[in-house]
């Protein structure tokens, strides 16, 4: 692989096999297994992807794991009644609400329902306000793993021109919190733009890393990137393509072919941020299990 790929996937393996080691030490020492639970509101096809995968991570680094499948139809009073039992589940270590949630659902009061102590997405307000802070928490899984692949890769982000696109409480608004902040991740200059930003090609030429997460495939071509930055694409996206067996091929918020060229590191979609995000989760219930943030 091209020196200049930030190859997620082996790094996320490699962060697994640190996670399974010390899953083991739990078990060798008669601790139980750390449990993830997901709870998936109808079927959306990422969706189902997205909580398929976190299963089979949890397997790999031998944790348990349960998934709560709920009709799209539930109402948002049994949906906090789910939330609640697992709340109380003292076998639960962390558990999660896919998202995104159906539209009758007020998806900010199911995440202020969560036990900010289970919560590992590090959604809750509190887990965000503790970020805000610089105090221990659950990071968000996709900005904790575009950290930590940063920070693998030994790129110091200190005094460097960080440009996020796009502003969603997921990604673009931690990770712009988490990268600006004094901490062993932090210390960049931080520009966040977003659906109103106007000439956004002005601030992406002058990022020295750039973090594409707006949700548009091949968002940033070439002539919006400084030569020799370094290029995070959050998007996954499905495109039809039908000269393709499969009849589709998954790109990112990043014309990948035309900026390849002029970077100096680059993440790949797929096999980069996401292989990340979902180790990263794994690292919170770990976290959850052995009470490092909340006794
Ligand atoms: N939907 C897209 N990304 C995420 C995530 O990190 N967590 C949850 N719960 N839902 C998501």
């Amino acid at each position: 692989m091209s020196n200049k790929i930030m190859d997620g996937k082996a790094i996320a393996a490699a962060i697994k096999i640190e996670i399974a080691k010390e899953v083991a030490a739990m078990i060798d020492a008669d601790v139980k297994a750390p449990h993830l639970a997901a709870i998936l509101v109808g079927t959306n096809p990422a969706s189902e992807t997205y909580v398929v995968s976190k299963k089979k991570a949890c397997q790999d680094v031998g944790m348990t794991s349960t998934t709560y499948r709920l009709e799209e139809t539930v109402s948002e009073a049994e949906l906090i009644s789910t939330i609640k039992f697992l709340n109380e589940d003292p076998d639960i270590d962390g558990f999660i609400v896919q998202l995104p949630l159906p539209d009758h659902i007020n998806t900010d009061k199911i995440i202020e329902s969560i036990d900010p102590s289970k919560d590992v997405d590090g959604f809750h307000p509190q887990n965000i306000g503790r970020m805000q802070l610089g105090l221990p928490t659950y990071l968000p899984a996709t900005p904790f793993g575009i950290a930590e692949l940063l920070k693998r890769s030994n790129i110091d982000l200190d005094g460097k021109h960080c440009v996020v696109l796009g502003r969603s409480n997921i990604v673009g608004t931690p990770i712009s919190i988490l990268l600006s902040r004094k901490n062993k991740y932090g210390n960049a200059t931080v520009t966040l733009c977003h659906s109103r930003s106007k000439d956004i090609g002005n601030f992406t030429r002058q990022a020295d890393v750039l973090i594409a997460a707006i949700g548009q495939p091949d968002y940033v071509k070439a002539d919006m990137v400084k030569p020799g930055a370094i290029v995070i694409d959050v998007g996954i996206h499905r495109i039809e393509d039908n000269t393709l067996e499969k009849g589709y091929r998954l790109t990112g918020d990043v014309d990948f072919k035309s900026v390849f060229p002029i970077v100096d590191k680059i993440t790949p979609v797929p096999g980069g941020v996401g292989p990340m995000t979902i180790v990263s989760l794994l690292q919170n219930t770990l976290s959850a299990a052995k009470r490092l943030i909340y006794q």
